[in-house]
C-alpha cells in the first residue's frame, strides 16, 4: 500500500474550457484552467464579478460540462457523461450550496434537508436529519418554512442540505455573497468549522479577500484565467 505523505487528488482538471455560444459572438468564461483540489483542503477561487468563479465550481461539481478539458471527480472521468450518469458522480462526494439558497418554500426545513437523500435514493432517519440540523444550530426551526427564517438561517439550511448527503467536499458559491457582514462572517466559521469536524474538503468562491485568507488555498481567476 502506498503511505499517503503526499495529498490525495479529489478533483483533476486540465485545459478546461467552458465557451458560452451567443449570437455573434463566443464569450470564454473558462479558458484554459488547470486545477487540482486536494481531499480534505479549503480552497478558495477568488475573482471580480464576470471572472468564471460559478463557471468553474459548475464544472466542479459536475453540474455542467466543458468545452474541452480533461476532468477527473473521485477518480473518474466526467467527460462525455449522461445526466444519470453525473448525479452516480455527485452522490456522496460533491455537497453544492447555491448562492442564493435555492431552498423549495413549501418545503419544512427537515424536509428541505432530507430533499437530496430522497432525490438520491439515499435511506435516512428523522433522527439523521434532527443531527444534521443540531449541527448547524437550527434543531428548533426543524418544522418551519424558509419564508420564516433570516438569510443566516437560510444559508445554514443550505449547509445543512449539502452535508446531509455526507460529501468528501462541500462546494459553496460566494456562501456570504447574500448575507450582511456579520452574518457573513459567522456562517463562513461555520462552514470552516463543520468541514473540519467531518474532515471533508471545502470549495467556495467569494470577491471576498477576508475569507480567501482563512482558507489553506487561494486561486485567483480572472477572465476565465487563473492568474495566480
Ligand atoms: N449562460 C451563459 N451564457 C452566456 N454567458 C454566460 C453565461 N453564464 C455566464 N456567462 C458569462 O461568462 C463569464 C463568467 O461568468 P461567471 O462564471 O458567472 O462569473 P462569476 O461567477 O465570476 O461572476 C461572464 O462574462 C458571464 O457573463
Ligand atoms: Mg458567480
Amino acid at each position: 500500500m502506498i503511505q499517503n505523505n503526499e495529498k490525495k487528488v479529489l478533483i483533476k482538471g486540465r485545459n478546461l474550457k467552458r465557451y458560452y455560444y451567443r449570437a455573434a459572438e463566443t464569450v470564454k468564461a473558462l479558458d484554459g484552467i488547470d486545477i487540482d483540489v486536494f481531499a480534505g483542503e479549503s480552497l478558495c477561487i477568488l475573482g471580480a464579478s464576470g471572472s468564471g468563479k460559478t463557471t468553474l465550481i459548475n464544472l466542479l461539481s459536475a453540474l455542467d460540462a466543458p468545452t474541452e478539458g480533461e476532468l477527473f471527480i473521485d477518480g473518474k472521468n466526467v467527460i462525455g457523461l449522461s445526466e444519470n450518469q453525473l448525479v452516480d458522480i455527485r452522490r456522496g462526494v460533491i455537497g453544492y450550496v447555491f448562492q442564493k439558497f435555492h431552498l423549495i418554500p413549501t418545503l419544512s426545513v427537515a424536509e428541505n434537508v432530507a430533499l437530496p437523500l430522497m432525490f438520491l435514493g439515499m435511506p435516512y432517519s428523522d433522527r439523521d436529519i434532527d443531527v444534521i440540523l443540531d449541527s448547524v444550530g437550527l434543531l428548533d426551526r426543524r418544522t418551519h418554512k424558509p419564508s420564516e427564517l433570516s438569510g443566516g438561517q437560510m444559508q445554514r439550511v443550505a449547509v445543512a442540505r449539502a452535508l446531509a448527503v455526507k460529501p468528501k467536499v462541500l462546494i459553496a458559491d460566494e456562501p456570504t455573497g447574500n448575507l450582511d457582514k456579520q452574518t457573513g462572517d459567522d456562517v463562513f466559521a461555520l462552514f470552516l468549522d463543520l468541514v473540519k469536524q467531518q474532515n471533508i474538503g471545502f470549495i467556495l468562491t467569494t470577491h471576498n479577500l477576508e475569507l480567501a485568507e482563512r482558507c489553506d488555498r487561494v486561486i485567483v481567476l480572472e477572465d476565465g484565467k487563473i492568474i495566480s
